[in-house]
């Protein structure tokens, strides 16, 4: 691949699960500027990476506007433009509203929607000034409907799906694409113990396959933008006929 069509990707969460997918299949095509608290999974990701790109990563937490401001300045003093953006870092507490702490239902609402507001307030400038770019938000299907024990982290997704509607109104004169992807359960360590009893084994979809749709979004057309897309698992092989 030419370098001129390589991207340069801002991946947040990219240490594990989807973000490491992606990370993982993009860092094969595309220049990487990734983001979390985990220096040591980000510096392994960049390893097996083609050494014919100069990915990044920057060590921070998604909490602090200071970190988020740091990570793409440096990305920007490295590549000198921000092609696309993937607000993917994110967090869930599974439980009955009234067992939440403030604490706990306010972090999760700093991480999943907070993270993504100012990822996006800071690269902007550049994607406008470029008159081209994308943002995914790695939304959920819990961003579309309620489920028992979800109120804080619906909530959080109803926002952030809401933010993506009225992003991509504000940004599509100037060519930028916005959309959100909501898949259901996700073969990741999410949530912890709290989600295990919402995910069967044959009905999760795995991680590759939030990738694969984040490919395809990088390579959507530029005059069009698909606006969310909701992704189901569907049974697994070993599991089919039974
Ligand atoms: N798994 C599912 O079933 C599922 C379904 C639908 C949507 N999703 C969404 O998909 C996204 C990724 O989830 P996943 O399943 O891959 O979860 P995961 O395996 O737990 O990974 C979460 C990522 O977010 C990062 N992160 C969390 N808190 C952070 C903080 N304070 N600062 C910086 N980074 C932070 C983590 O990095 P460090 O901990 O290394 O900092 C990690 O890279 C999330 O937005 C989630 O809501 C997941």
């Amino acid at each position: 691949m030419q370098d001129n069509n390589r991207k340069v990707i801002v991946l947040t969460g990219a240490s594990k699960g989807i973000g490491k997918a992606i990370a993982e299949k993009e860092g094969q095509r595309h220049h990487l500027s990734l983001f979390s608290r985990s220096e040591s999974e980000m510096k392994s990701i960049l390893q097996s990476q083609d050494p014919a790109l100069k990915s990044i990563y920057t060590v921070g937490d998604i909490k602090k506007e200071e970190d988020i401001r740091l990570c793409v300045e440096k990305t920007l003093q490295t590549f000198g433009r921000i092609d696309v953006l993937i607000n993917n870092a994110g967090i869930g507490i599974f439980k009955r509203v009234d067992q939440f702490t403030y604490e706990e239902f306010d972090e999760i609402q700093k991480v999943n929607v907070y993270g993504s507001f100012l990822f996006t307030k800071y690269s902007l400038p550049n994607m406008i000034e470029n008159k081209s770019g994308y943002i995914i938000n790695i939304s959920s299907v819990a961003g579309l409907n309620g489920f028992k024990t979800g109120t804080a982290y619906s909530a959080s997704k109803f926002a952030l799906n809401g933010f993506t509607e009225s992003l991509r109104e504000d940004v599509k004169q100037y060519g930028i694409g916005v959309c959100s992807i909501c898949p259901g359960g996700v073969k990741t360590e999410f949530g912890g113990k709290g989600l295990e009893k919402f995910q069967g084994n044959d009905f999760l979809l795995e991680p590759e396959d939030v990738a694969r749709t984040v490919s395809y979004l990088i390579d959507e057309s530029e005059t069009s933008n698909t606006k969310l897309i909701e992704l189901k698992p569907r049974r697994r092989k070993e599991y089919r006929g039974k």
